[in-house]
């Protein structure tokens, strides 16, 4: 019988991806049966996230539950952001953890999970032409990571001092991952970047340098590659090449993540995010104009220290202005290791509260409208998940949730839908002959 492993994936889309290359490795080394029930795995793997404060100090409580009622012999190991920031210290407040992987160390796991209080955490480690072996939890969707690490110093952000330096995979590499993955059914690629427009800056061997505009268009000529998504982009790197390209190639999905952060100039500076609101704002018009549908999602953090009354209305004056179609707002968190921790202008809690209540009370009404406006059009839906009432769901090109009544033949398929019903996070539709 085999073994079963237990892994909770918190955080970002990075994360998923590094838990599938850590399911892979593991079971090269032995067969592993997936279970969603910690109570009967013999390995238990906590993949953490640590941007904010919040999930590591769940970290810990988790850790002792899982601990309390795991099976006699099971291993605990965890992962990730967390495990980079923390290392040792998780065994010393956790000593029945078994061992601690970093967010840069994923390739090591089959050989930390038999060594007893292993701390791997090395965040100058290059596993960027590490040849993962294969696992993808879904077979219609395929993620592939094209850099580790970032190069950026976002004053709020530990993510530099846990996953490390950017290096940029292989183009190759990337492009024979697409090829796998389309042959294993995948129409969809999904490539993952802290930074993915900063691409080709710096490979760690002798690669021919390809830009990310250039790999859009390698993956693009890849046979059976019907759409490529891809997060996060930066916005200071929007350049027009890459705006047209994005724009021109029918094979990108029509949906862009563009992390503002703060919509006051003042704010962004603070935060050394390297561009103003007329910058992030000349992008947006531009990408509008350029791609007429297009969806535009975004991240918010609110009560940065030194964010005045006057700084937080202009974050609301880019969301008014810019029409978010999705908004993930984050009330700031203090986070160790990084510039901002230091500063000394705290905002007060119940303000940031406040702010953030304003912010996500207006988008809801920017949501509301824009899924109600979507009703009548006709769209074109990947179908992918097969739901309980007789309905299948997919997402269109520019990213909305699309469910119509179906089973499992559409799963796979991409079909015209006309829309005919909206709620703030679905669309339903009926699929044209
Ligand atoms: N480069 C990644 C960012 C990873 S962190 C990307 O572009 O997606 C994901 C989001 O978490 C950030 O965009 C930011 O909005 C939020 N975040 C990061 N650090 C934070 C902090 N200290 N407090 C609150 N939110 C934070
Ligand atoms: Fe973090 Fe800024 Fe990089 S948000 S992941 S330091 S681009």
């Amino acid at each position: 019988m085999s073994k079963k492993l237990f892994i909770e994936t918190l955080g970002c889309q990075m994360n998923v991806r590094d838990s599938e290359h850590m399911i892979a490795e593991l079971n090269a080394k032995e067969p592993y049966e997936i279970t969603t029930n910690s109570e009967e795995a013999d390995l238990i793997i906590i993949h953490t996230c640590a941007v904010r404060e919040r999930p590591v100090h769940k970290l810990f409580s988790e850790l002792g539950a899982f601990n309390k009622k795991k099976k006699a012999g099971a291993k605990i190991g965890v992962a990730g952001c967390t495990a980079s920031h923390l290392g040792k210290d998780i065994i010393k407040r956790a000593p029945y953890v078994n061992f601690v992987l970093g967010a840069r160390n994923v390739s090591k796991i089959a050989e930390v999970v038999d060594r007893d209080k292993a701390v791997e955490i090395d965040i100058d480690y290059d596993e960027s032409d590490f040849a993962f072996k294969d696992f993808r939890s879904s077979s219609f969707k395929a993620f592939i990571n094209i850099s580790i690490g970032c190069d950026k110093s976002c004053t709020f952000c530990i993510v530099p001092k846990t996953r490390g330096d950017e290096i940029s995979i292989p183009a190759d590499l990337i492009v024979n991952e697409a090829k796998k993955a389309v042959a294993a059914g995948a129409k969809e690629i999904f490539l993952l970047g802290q930074n993915v427009n900063n691409y080709g800056r710096r490979f760690s061997g002798e690669h021919s340098k390809v830009n990310f505009t250039e790999l859009l268009r390698q993956i693009s000529k890849v046979a059976g590659v019907e759409r490529i998504r891809f997060t996060s982009p930066h916005p200071l790197h929007m350049d027009d090449e890459f705006i047209e390209e994005f724009a021109n190639n029918p094979k990108i999905c029509k949906s862009m993540h563009v992390p503002l952060q703060s919509g006051s100039t003042d704010i962004l500076k603070a935060m050394k995010r390297g561009y103003s609101q007329e910058w992030f704002l000349n992008r947006i018009e531009k990408l509008r104009a350029m791609a007429p549908g297009v969806s535009i999602s975004t991240d918010i953090i609110v009560g940065f220290p030194g964010e005045s009354d006057a700084d937080f209305d202009e974050t609301m004056k880019v969301a008014k202005e810019v029409q978010f179609e999705q908004m993930f707002s984050f009330k700031y968190s203090p986070r160790p290791l990084t510039e901002a921790a230091e500063f000394d202008n705290a905002i007060d809690g119940e303000i940031a509260s406040e702010r953030l209540h304003r912010l996500q009370e207006y988008q809801d009404s920017v949501v509301d409208n824009v899924m109600q406006g979507q009703v009548g059009k006709v769209f074109d839906v990947y179908f992918e998940e097969l739901r309980a009432d007789g309905h299948v769901s997919g997402r269109s090109s520019n990213n909305f949730l699309v469910k119509v009544k179906g089973s499992e033949e559409l799963l796979g398929r991409i079909f015209n839908v006309k829309i005919t019903d909206s709620a703030r996070m679905s669309l339903t539709g009926e699929i044209l002959a």
